[in-house]
C-alpha cells in the first residue's frame, strides 16, 4: 500500500529520535512491500527560526493532506532559549496545541506498559507489579474544563475566577467508541473514570457510555470514580486494560501511569480524528539537556510509529512486528542511558535504532 506520512522532526532531541523511526518503517516498507511517501513539516521551534511563528497555515495543509503524522517532540530550555523571550502565543508549545486543534485531535491514547526487562526502573513493589501490567489511557482531548469559558469577576472587591466544565452526549460518545474499539483489540476490558457522585457532566459521562456499551457486547464496563482510580493505579495496576475518561482527569491519571512504569523514554502516544487520522508522538519532551548527543532513548518514538501503523493504517501486522522488535532488544540486553542497568549493554540512539530496524 502507498501511505502519505507527514514527519515533524521538531526541536531539541526530536530530529534525532524520528530519523530511528524512519530508519524502522523503511524496513516495514522493505519487508511488508509498502511504499511510505514523507513529507516534513516545521512546527515549534524549528518553525520559529525559519518562518518566525511556531505553526503556518501550510504547515497545517500537508499535516491534512497526509494519511498520518509523527512527530518527535517541540520546545527548548525555557531559561536559556530565545524562543521563550516570546510572547507566549508565539512559543513552541502554542504550535503544538494549535496543530492539535486544527487536526480536531479530540482523543489522545496514552500505553502505560511495563517491560519485564525493566521492572527494576518500576517504583512500585514486586509482589504488586506481579506479572507486570499493560494498560492504556484514552483521553479527551478537546472538551471539558480545559476548552469552557473562563473568567475572573470581582465581587465586593473580592476577586472570583470561574472555570466551566461543560460535555455534550456527542463528544462523549465519540470519545467512548474510540474506548470501546480499542478494547476489542485488546483484553476487552473499559474501566470509565468520572465523577459521577458529584459532578452533572460525570453522570451525562456515565449514561452514554452505558448507551455506548451497548453495541459492544463482548467488553466488559466498569465505572470508576477519578479519585479511587488514581489509588488503584498505583495499588493494583493490573486490574486495567482501558481506561476511558475525560480530559482533566485524563492529564492528571496518564501522567500518574506513565511515571509507574518508570521509564519516560518508552512511552508512546497517539492524537485521533473522528476519521483514522491520527498525530503519534512520545510522552516525553525534546530533552535539551542531551539533544544532539545520540543519548537519547528512540524506543518511544518507535512505539509511537507502531500506533501510528494500527490507528492510523490499519497495519496490525506490522505494528505487532515492531513492538515485538523493541521486545527483542530489549530481551537481547540492549539500552540506551536511561534505561541502563547492569550487565546491560550501552547503546546509543543510532545503535538502538539500527539493531530494532534489523530485529
Ligand atoms: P523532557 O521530557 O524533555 O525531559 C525530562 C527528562 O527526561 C530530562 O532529563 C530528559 O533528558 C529525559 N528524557 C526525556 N526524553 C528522553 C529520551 N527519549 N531518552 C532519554 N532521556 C529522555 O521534559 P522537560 O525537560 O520538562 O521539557 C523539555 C522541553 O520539552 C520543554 O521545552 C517542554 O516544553 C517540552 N515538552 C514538549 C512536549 C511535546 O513536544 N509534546 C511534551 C513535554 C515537554
Ligand atoms: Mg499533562
Amino acid at each position: 500500500m502507498n501511505y502519505n506520512i507527514s514527519l515533524i522532526p521538531g526541536d531539541g532531541i526530536g530530529p534525532e529520535i524520528v530519523a530511528e523511526a524512519k530508519k524502522v518503517l523503511d524496513k516495514v516498507c522493505e519487508k511488508y512491500g509498502h511504499t511510505f511517501s514523507y513529507s516534513e513539516v516545521l512546527l515549534g521551534g524549528a518553525s520559529i527560526d525559519v518562518h518566525g511563528v511556531p505553526l503556518t497555515d501550510e504547515a497545517i495543509a500537508t499535516a491534512k493532506a497526509s494519511d498520518a503524522v509523527l512527530m518527535g517532540s517541540i520546545g527548548g530550555d525555557a531559561k536559556t532559549s530565545p524562543w521563550y523571550k516570546l510572547e507566549p502565543s508565539k512559543r513552541p508549545e502554542a504550535g503544538l496545541l494549535a496543530i492539535r486543534k486544527a487536526l480536531n485531535l479530540f482523543a489522545n491514547l496514552r500505553p502505560a506498559y511495563l517491560y519485564n526487562e525493566l521492572r527494576a526502573a518500576c517504583p512500585l513493589r514486586d509482589e504488586i507489579i506481579g506479572d507486570g501490567f499493560d494498560m492504556i489511557i484514552v483521553r479527551e482531548l478537546t472538551g471539558g474544563l480545559y476548552f469552557g469559558e473562563r473568567k475572573t469577576v470581582e465581587e465586593n472587591g473580592v476577586k472570583k475566577a470561574i472555570d466551566t466544565l461543560s460535555y455534550n452526549e456527542n463528544e462523549i460518545r465519540r470519545i467512548a467508541i474510540k474506548a470501546f474499539d480499542i478494547a476489542m483489540k485488546r483484553r476487552k476490558k473499559v474501566t470509565s473514570v468520572d465523577k459521577a457522585n458529584v459532578l452533572d457532566s460525570s453522570r451525562l459521562w456515565r449514561k452514554v457510555v452505558e448507551e455506548v456499551a451497548k453495541d459492544y457486547p463482548e467488553v466488559t464496563l466498569e465505572h470508576m470514580l477519578v479519585d479511587n482510580c488514581a489509588m488503584q493505579l498505583v495499588r493494583d495496576p493490573k486490574q486495567f486494560d482501558v481506561i476511558l475518561t475525560e480530559n482533566m482527569f485524563g492529564d492528571i491519571l496518564s501522567d500518574e501511569a506513565s511515571m509507574v512504569t518508570g521509564s519516560i523514554g518508552m512511552l508512546s502516544s497517539a492524537s485521533l480524528n473522528e476519521t483514522r487520522f491520527g498525530l503519534y508522538e512520545p510522552s516525553h519532551g525534546s530533552a535539551p539537556d542531551i539533544a544532539g548527543q545520540n543519548k537519547a532513548n528512540p524506543i518511544a518514538t518507535i512505539l509511537s510509529a507502531a500506533m501510528m501503523l494500527r490507528f492510523s493504517l490499519d497495519l496490525d501486522e506490522e505494528a505487532n512486528a515492531v513492538e515485538a522488535a523493541v521486545q527483542k532488544v530489549l530481551t537481547a540486553g540492549y539500552r540506551t542511558g536511561d534505561i541502563m542497568s547492569e550487565g546491560c549493554t550501552l547503546v546509543g540512539t543510532k545503535e538502538m535504532g539500527d539493531l530494532i530496524a534489523k530485529e
